[in-house]
């Protein structure tokens, strides 16, 4: 039977990143570089599921062996069969602890290094890019949508792998045990099946409606808390409760729907499955009482025919999230795809790297022009000047007028859409971007820490910094005594 849907993954923010337009195939070679280090990992979970699936079928047909031998000792030793139901039932706990162990360790391996190829790709999108997107919508990337693949993977294929196993075997031993009562299942069962999966269908429409009515919910709730300010200023707090208990009003709406849904499906599909099992029983038990069937076998029928329609409904509820899952990836492979600084910069193919002769710091803006991609307002209007190195220069202006722009375009997070910006005698667009941004210093007008201690911001640039050289960088900024100021020195927590 359908099982309650879960939300969809990355949902309201999947417009964030283009979709790309692979088939399930190119996305899965995609992902492989990464799943290939650990396949032989995988292939034992494979088998590990596969031997569960196939020691679960010998089950009903012993315990169908084991009545017969209740109801008449000549029929066989009644103490074989319960310890080869035993020994099942072990061969199924080992094998169900492999599973586990392989799948979960290659699975957390997979989905690491995901979030790390990801997070490194991340962090050298062009300026422009990360702008245009907000950072939760490219966190959530890196969080729930690399947890939906790992999910999806390591929960609905093996249950995929597994059911497939019961359900083929099941219909196979049923077809065995008894053809005529096995096609009243197997025409009853699919049919279950298919209206199973439409439910299923509605059902998740529902909660996805109800998932985003909530989201939206929340989304004005921490806005009002973290503005309690604003809210407060304009007096406004019984003006957000009434916005909130409207909001709220919406979504109670959806969470009914979908129960008046449920109310309906679920008592239907299980009456439905308990006359099969009624009209099993009754051609079945007339089978026996004629004696063309054993009471065992009857038995054996019934379990084998749960499995098949318990394995069918997994398949159907199970694949909707393997379908998550490939959705989800899709997103996480769109940004892999996409373009890093270097390459959007094009200094990668059609242009060499040119080293500068020396570096001394002499910078040089020729007729430079600069609209921030996306905007129309023209920043930088045909601005050309010249700094000597050694000298100090100010740029001095209102607000706004461009000074924070200049720096940004000279250390080439953005590039001028006319004009050249050369330094050291070398256009910033031939140079290598990392060699370029080494050789400057800036002191940001608002400088965030990353959560880590004092030293490690301090170290950010030069990882490789010595304890005397983050002391000697905390002198020149003036900043010494204030840091040693504090209980743990540099070793003071900061950031988020
Ligand atoms: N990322 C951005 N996207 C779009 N417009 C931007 C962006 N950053 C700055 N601007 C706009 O570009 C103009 C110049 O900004 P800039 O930060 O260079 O000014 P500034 O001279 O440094 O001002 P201030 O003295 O306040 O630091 C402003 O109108 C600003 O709104
Ligand atoms: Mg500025």
């Amino acid at each position: 039977m359908a099982k309650e849907a879960e939300p969809t993954p990355g949902s309201g923010d999947a417009d964030a990143v283009r979709r790309s337009t692979k088939s399930d195939w190119q996305l899965l070679r995609s992902l492989w570089p990464y799943v290939r280090p650990y396949r032989y990992w995988l292939l034992s979970a494979l088998l590990a599921t596969a031997i569960t699936g196939v020691l679960g079928l010998g089950f009903p047909w012993i315990l169908g062996t084991l009545v017969d031998s209740a109801l008449d000792p000549s029929n066989g030793d009644l103490s074989r069969s319960a310890v080869i139901l035993i020994a099942i039932f072990a061969g199924q706990a080992i094998f169900t602890s492999i599973r586990i162990r392989t799948l979960a360790y290659a699975g957390q391996h997979v989905v690491n290094n995901v979030r790390s190829a990801l997070f490194n790709r991340m962090v050298r999108f062009p300026i422009a890019f990360l702008d245009a997107r907000t950072s939760g919508a490219l966190s959530s990337r890196l969080i729930s949508d690399a947890a939906f693949v790992y999910g999806s993977a390591s929960g609905a294929a093996p249950q995929i792998v597994y059911s497939g196993i019961t359900v083929i075997g099941g219909a196979i031993l049923i077809l065995i045990i008894d053809p005529v009562l096995a096609l009243l299942v197997l025409v009853a069962v699919p049919i279950a099946a298919f209206i199973a999966s439409h439910y299923g269908q509605r059902m998740r429409k529902l909660s996805r409606g109800y998932q985003n009515g909530l989201a939206t919910t929340n989304a004005l709730a921490q806005e009002s808390l973290s503005g309690a300010r604003v809210v407060k200023w304009f007096g406004a707090e019984r003006e957000v409760a009434r916005i909130y208990h409207r909001r709220l009003q919406g979504v109670i709406e959806q969470g009914l729907q979908r129960a008046r849904l449920k109310a309906r499906w679920t008592p239907t599909m299980m009456f439905l499955a308990s006359v099969t099992i009624v009209a099993v029983l009754w051609f079945g038990g007339s089978q026996v009482q004629s004696g063309t069937l054993t009471a065992g076998e009857l038995v054996s029928f019934l379990l084998y025919s749960r499995f098949v329609a318990d394995g069918l409904a997994t398949i159907v509820d199970q694949y909707s999230r393997l379908a998550q899952g490939l959705g989800a990836s899709e997103r996480v492979i769109a940004l892999l795809d996409e373009p890093t600084e270097e390459v959007v910069g094009g200094n990668s193919e059609d242009r060499n790297i040119i080293q500068p002769q020396q570096r001394n710091g002499h910078v040089e803006l020729e007729q430079v022009s600069f609209t921030y991609p996306g905007r129309d307002a023209l920043i930088l209007d045909n601005v050309s000047f010249a700094i000597e190195p050694g000298s100090t220069v100010a740029l001095v202006g209102p607000s706004g007028a461009g000074k924070s722009t200049i720096a940004q375009l000279i250390a080439r997070l953005y590039d001028p859409q006319q004009g050249t910006i050369k330094v050291d005698g070398v256009d910033v667009r031939d140079q290598s971007l990392e060699d370029l941004r080494q050789s400057m210093g800036v002191v940001p007008q608002d400088a965030p820490l990353l959560s880590g201690t004092v030293a490690d911001n301090i170290r950010l640039g030069q990882p490789d910094a010595s304890r005397e050289q983050v002391a000697e960088a905390a002198k020149a900024a003036n900043a010494f005594d204030f840091i040693n100021g504090f209980p743990y020195g540099f070793g003071t927590k900061v950031g988020e």
